[in-house]
């Protein structure tokens, strides 16, 4: 089992996530809310950001490539390009505000469809088709959030199927 420093409360976290992955990704979400008000789940390493982009922490892959746990470290302003998933994901914030813009593929170009500030404590899922999307930490302030994917990211390196490198327009 690829697991890599756990504290015990993440250690209990992998073990309730192992039971709620065959139930589903509502299920998982439900799950990581649990823990998202739980301060010593993530050691002092695994907070560090990096300056020049956001940071992925990978915390624990599955042996059977059933599910991935992830921390991602952002600094003000950091956002991820615009892309979707080869799974399912389930996205909880764990310091700070997130914000997710969603996006329709329209031919040759991006339309976005709803933008969603994600508070502290708060999870959600998405599951792809359409999930195409985009996340900025727009605060002042630095964010992490804790992310499962019913994928090995061990092997995929991240969850990400395609990004799209296309011009957004309004409507
Ligand atoms: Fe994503």
């Amino acid at each position: 089992m690829s697991t890599r420093l756990l504290s015990p409360v993440a250690a209990r976290l992998v073990g309730d996530l192992r039971a709620a992955v065959a139930a589903g990704p509502a299920r998982v979400t439900r799950t990581l809310a649990r823990y998202l008000g739980a301060d010593d789940l993530l050691g002092a390493d695994q907070r560090i950001p990096d300056p020049t982009a956001y940071r992925q922490h990978v915390l624990h892959v599955e042996d059977d490539g059933s599910f991935s746990l992830v921390a991602l470290v952002w600094l003000p302003g950091q956002a991820t390009c615009v892309h979707d998933h080869v799974s399912w994901c389930v996205v909880g914030t764990y310091v700070g505000e997130e914000e997710e813009t969603a996006y329709r593929l329209a031919g040759d170009h991006l339309v976005p469809v709803r933008t969603t500030r994600t508070p502290q404590g708060v999870a959600s899922f998405l599951v792809p088709p359409g999930d195409i999307h985009s996340v900025r930490n727009n605060s002042d302030a630095l964010a992490i959030s804790l992310h499962v994917y019913g994928a090995d990211i061990g092997v995929l390196g991240s969850s990400v199927r395609r990004r799209y490198d296309l011009p957004i327009h309004q409507g």
